[in-house]
């Protein structure tokens, strides 16, 4: 599987992410490295046992998901691992990339292959708070207020362009992200489970735009980034256009549900079962103190950062048929978890300093636990 690391315009970070290895998912797992310790070794009685696995079963219907949105997505392969990660990590994820990378395509097609309900709203300079959660509309006939959900209630929620709109919007949605429910008229309405926000970014567009506050970024698991296509890529959408592709009937395109919300439920309490080992733990938080030390950022990753560090690791080794984290998880989660909760001092970003080369500095800087 590949690893969910775009790895774009940064030096080669040593290691993986390129280089790790995601065991094939019909072989299983290897043997733990000194150091991890797994619940089954250290409960056994005597003698070498088993240590415990990921379901082969939820793991290939993962694996199908990824075969499902290739249907109709053509290669951004880090990006479609990744939107696995926040789904089993039910975290919400900042999509960038320029207009035309097939972001909507991506997740819709994800969407449809794991049968959730999807919803996208654009987020536009007039968009009121109560356009996203709902509202409370008067019937006259009952002569009552009921309320009309609003398209946040949904599994997976596109919100497009979210900085287009005002941070009154922004918050709404922010607070229904966090809260997982919306309050409306003092009536507290859970969201659907799973809930996942996946919100888009424009890279390029600045003017008019409404960039979320640090504060609201650290709410994201995930940042990703779609870049555009290399030219093969770019080739095959054409033939597949050229030979009746249309985006707008993933049916016709033979895209399937391969999967529930079920399939991801009982995927997710594995992933919570993911052992980590004191070492890989101190390693983790050592990558997350170091960008505090970093010279080049005037804000380092919190420590929620790092909790969202532990559980995108903890998903990867999952995915890559591990039932427990190493150092190798971390590095190859770090970029996509940490880049947009750091920032830049100015004169870092005139000299040409970008979170992914602070990033790739940090990583290569803290020593791994052996
Ligand atoms: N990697 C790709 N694979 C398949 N189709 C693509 C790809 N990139 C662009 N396209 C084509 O471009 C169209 C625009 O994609 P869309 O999802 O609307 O982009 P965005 O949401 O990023 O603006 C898609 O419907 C598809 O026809
Ligand atoms: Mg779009």
């Amino acid at each position: 599987m590949t690893p969910p690391d775009e790895n774009q315009q940064t030096p080669p970070v040593p290691g993986p992410p390129e280089t790790a290895t995601a065991a094939p998912v019909a072989t299983g797992s290897s043997e733990p490295p000194a150091g991890a310790t797994t619940t089954a070794q250290a409960d056994a009685p005597a003698g070498p046992v088993e240590p415990p696995q990921p379901s082969l079963e939820l793991r290939r219907a993962l694996a199908a998901v990824r075969t499902e949105v290739g249907k109709a997505v053509v290669g951004q392969d880090s990006a479609v691992t990744s939107l696995l990660i926040a789904l089993l990590c039910s975290g919400h994820v900042l999509l960038e990339g320029v207009p035309g990378v097939a972001k909507t395509l991506l997740v819709r097609t994800l969407a449809a292959s794991l049968d959730l309900d999807f919803k996208r709203v654009q987020f536009t300079p007039d968009l009121m708070p109560g356009d996203v959660t709902g509202s409370l509309v008067y019937d006259a006939r009952s002569a009552e207020f009921s309320f009309r959900p609003g398209p946040v209630f949904t599994n997976l929620l596109l919100a497009d362009e979210i900085n287009r709109t005002p941070p009154k919007t922004q918050a709404s949605l922010l607070e229904s992200m966090e809260e997982r429910q919306v309050s409306v008229d003092g009536q507290p309405r859970p969201l659907p489970e799973p809930f996942l926000v996946i919100a888009t970014q424009n890279p390029v567009e600045h003017e008019g735009t409404y960039p979320l506050p640090e504060a609201q970024l650290d709410r994201f698991l995930l940042k990703v980034l779609l870049p555009l296509p290399e030219r093969d890529a770019e080739v095959e959408v054409l033939a597949r256009h050229a030979g009746g592709f249309d985006p707008r009937d993933l049916g016709a395109a033979g895209v399937r549900a391969v999967g529930d919300p079920g399939v991801l439920a009982a995927a997710r309490a594995e992933v919570r079962q993911v052992e980590v080992s004191q070492e890989v733990l101190g390693y983790a938080v050592d990558v997350c103190r170091a960008t505090r030390q970093s010279p080049s950022l005037q804000l380092g990753v919190s420590p929620r950062g790092a909790t969202a560090l532990l559980s995108t690791a903890r998903a990867w080794a999952w995915l890559s048929g591990r039932m427990y984290v190493t150092p190798d998880d971390v590095k190859a989660l770090a970029h996509p978890t940490l880049r947009h909760r750091v920032q830049l001092r100015p004169e870092a970003e005139l000299e040409g300093v970008t979170a992914e080369s602070v990033l790739s500095t940090v990583l290569a800087a803290v020593p791994v636990p052996r």
